[in-house]
């Protein structure tokens, strides 16, 4: 199922999402549509866990993480005040990252059987950005922003393994969407380019949404 008014950004650590993710969120206010931004892991109990043990803090078998992230997910959208509460109402959300995350990294560490069947029951989003990138570019950007306090992803071994299920799922989805009324429009984007020149694409696209009326 598709949920209208759901945008999705994903890609690998440093690949740009929430750069761009920025710069939307201040084009937005001019067209008038009511919009909110948000990110996984969310900042509720389930989140915040995820980010100490993301930091290597604590230890769990990958696939607890692949539970705890979907349990976020969960409560992310089916929640009180949920990403489906407010897109159903006339809301464009916003999120840095989705279940197409957990389809890379988790099956990066324990296949796909399990990350995929803990999220065939969340809905779609309208559009998803999807940002492809050479991993020791993007990791090189994290290492600048981030110094040495790396999450436990954050690694070139890693980061290739994530970028390549992420190419075999966006296919996945492309090839499957043509028979089904699941059809999500996926952007690639070639996450090498400028920020400005990435803003332009972006802006592009979310401006052809039936909401926004310039
Ligand atoms: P993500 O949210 O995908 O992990 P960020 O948006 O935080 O990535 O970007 C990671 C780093 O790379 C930041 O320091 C940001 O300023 C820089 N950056 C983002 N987009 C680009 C780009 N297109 N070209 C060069 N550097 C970029
Ligand atoms: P995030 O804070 O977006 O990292 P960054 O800003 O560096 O891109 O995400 C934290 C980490 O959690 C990131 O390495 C991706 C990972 N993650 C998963 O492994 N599975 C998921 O379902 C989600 C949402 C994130």
């Amino acid at each position: 199922m598709i949920l209208k008014n759901f945008i999705v950004f994903e890609g690998i650590d440093g690949s740009g999402t929430s750069t761009q993710i920025e710069i939307l969120s201040k084009k937005l206010p001019s067209t008038g549509v009511k919009f909110h931004t948000t990110f996984e892991p969310t900042e509720s109990q389930i989140g915040k866990f995820l980010r100490t043990i993301l930091k290597g803090d604590i230890k769990f078998d990958n696939r607890t993480l692949a539970y705890l992230f979907a349990a976020d997910r969960c409560e992310h959208v089916f929640g009180e005040n949920g990403i489906k509460k407010m897109c159903s109402s006339g809301t464009i959300v916003i999120s840095d990252r989705y279940l197409f995350s957990s389809l890379a990294y988790q099956s990066a560490s324990c296949g796909i059987e399990l990350p995929k069947t803990l999220n065939s029951f969340f809905p779609l989003p309208e559009i998803l950005f999807y940002f492809q990138i050479n991993p020791e570019i993007s990791l090189n950007r994290v290492l600048s922003r981030d110094g040495k306090n790396t999450e436990i992803f954050e690694n070139l071994e890693y980061q290739k393994k994530t970028s390549s299920w992420y190419e075999k799922i966006i296919k996945y989805y492309e090839t499957n969407k043509k028979n089904s009324e699941n059809n999500m429009h996926i952007v690639k984007i070639d996450a090498s380019k400028s920020i400005e020149e990435i803003s332009q694409i972006i802006w592009t696209e979310v401006s052809k949404l039936p909401i926004i009326k310039l």
